[in-house]
């Protein structure tokens, strides 16, 4: 028999991810997506089939996490064996603009999938999985952090993240449940939100190298972040939810690198040498040299000679609206309970996960220059 999977957040970046994955281990999926004015399943628009089919394996249903009935509704349908719990208000900076509802959507509706399954019945066949973060660590008590570090929450979305940890904890321990959190640290990818740091500058620099953007705003430049690749991080949540008992994990690569070296090494990526200079709100990033070759190869041979014109500009620079009240500076993962109990090993360092989302965005930017220009550049596309 395939079992049924039901993933909250679907459309995100780690839903897509996670259910193609599934769907090739056999599982039929359904996933929860709200009604939007546009469509919003492009992540997922490669697994979808027509609802006339019959044996599909992946199932939409309109929904919400702020919605008990639909949610309990949808549960007590499907009766799922496995319930990954993903959809979130997921952006800090966020958060902080619109706090009472990241709490309703990331605390409470936690609460609402776990009590729906208390209230069916399915407290004894429905294993769940909780999006932990390692935001959780704010102001992090330890270095590296691992299970049992102290929390100490920095933002809205990271104190809304604790009461959903916390709950999922205690329904576990209540009512015997098979629900699990990971705690997982950042992971990205070329599916990533589009203002999370990591794809704002990958999608920036192939624009800059392409010469249809100038420059960048960033943020704090020195915070210091463990990336990791989703494609990897989603296997873990599978892992969590096969084991015999039900437990907390991180999942992390033990590896941290600040932002600022985050945008060297995607510039690098693509054989630009990118140089920092001043401090806080005044530091720039200034082009200092071109790799002909490697950016011919990366980029494209027909941009070297405007990009090198451009040697000496600045194009990253630091805009304060971007700051957070309070900011997480530092996190770095342990992950050595999960690498020993689940027999988790991440396959992409640092490198790999660059090199992806690079070379993704440069081809997607090339199509959207394509489509400015009316074609022109039809053979800069191709090439
Ligand atoms: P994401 O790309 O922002 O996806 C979030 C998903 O939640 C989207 O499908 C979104 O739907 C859905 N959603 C948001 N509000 C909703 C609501 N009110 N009702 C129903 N669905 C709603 O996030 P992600 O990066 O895939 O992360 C997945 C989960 O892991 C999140 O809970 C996140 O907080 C957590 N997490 C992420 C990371 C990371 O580094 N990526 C690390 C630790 C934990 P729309 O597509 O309609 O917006
Ligand atoms: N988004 C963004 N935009 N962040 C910036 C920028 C910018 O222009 N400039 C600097 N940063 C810094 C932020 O201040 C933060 O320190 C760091 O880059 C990472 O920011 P995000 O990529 O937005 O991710 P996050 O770490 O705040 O949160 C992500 O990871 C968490 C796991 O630790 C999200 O995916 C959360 O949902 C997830 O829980």
């Amino acid at each position: 028999m395939s079992k049924t999977a039901l993933i909250t957040g679907i459309t995100g970046q780690d839903g897509a991810y996670l259910s193609e994955f599934l769907i090739k281990k056999g599982y039929t999926v359904h996933g929860i997506k709200r009604r939007a004015s546009l469509f919003n399943t492009d992540r997922i628009d490669h697994l979808y089939q027509d609802p006339h089919l019959d044996n599909r394996n992946l199932i939409l249903h309109y929904g919400d996490m702020t919605d008990s009935m639909n949610l309990t509704r949808i549960i007590s349908e499907i009766q799922p064996d496995e319930i990954y719990n993903l959809a979130a208000q997921s952006h800090v900076k966020v958060s902080f603009d619109t706090p009472e509802y990241t709490a309703n959507v990331d605390g409470l509706g936690t609460l609402r999938i776990l009590e729906a399954v208390r209230l069916l019945g399915l407290t004894q066949k429905t294993r769940i999985y909780q999006a932990s973060t390692s935001e959780l660590y704010g102001l992090v008590q330890e270095v590296p952090q691992r299970e049992t570090t102290p929390f100490y929450p920095r933002s809205p979305y990271a104190v809304a993240k604790m009461y959903a940890y916390w709950i999922t904890v205690n329904y576990r321990e209540a009512y015997n449940m098979f629900a699990c959190n990971g705690i997982l640290f950042n992971h990205e990818s070329p599916l990533r939100g589009e203002t999370f740091v990591t794809r704002k500058v990958t999608r920036a620099l192939s624009r800059i190298a392409l010469g249809i953007q100038k420059e960048v705003y960033m943020g704090n430049l020195s915070s210091r972040r463990d990336w990791g690749h989703a494609k990897d991080y989603i296997k873990a949540m599978y892992l969590i939810l096969q084991q015999d008992a039900p437990d907390d994990y991180v999942i992390a690569t033990g590896v941290t690198t600040t932002i600022r070296d985050f945008i060297a090494k995607a510039f690098a990526e693509i054989g630009v040498k990118l140089d920092f200079t001043g401090k806080g709100a005044d530091e720039t990033g200034v082009i200092a040299a071109v790799d002909a070759a490697i950016f011919s190869e990366k980029v494209g041979e027909s941009y070297l000679a405007a990009f090198k014109q451009r040697i000496g500009e600045k194009v990253v620079k630091v805009d304060p609206q971007y700051f957070r009240p309070t900011e997480v500076e530092l996190l770095i993962g342990d992950a050595s309970k999960s690498r020993s109990r689940l027999g988790w090993e991440p396959k992409y360092d640092l490198d790999a996960l660059i090199a992806d989302m690079m070379a993704s965005d440069i081809k997607t930017m090339k199509k959207e220059a394509y489509l400015k220009d009316g074609g022109y550049r039809i053979l800069n596309y191709f090439e």
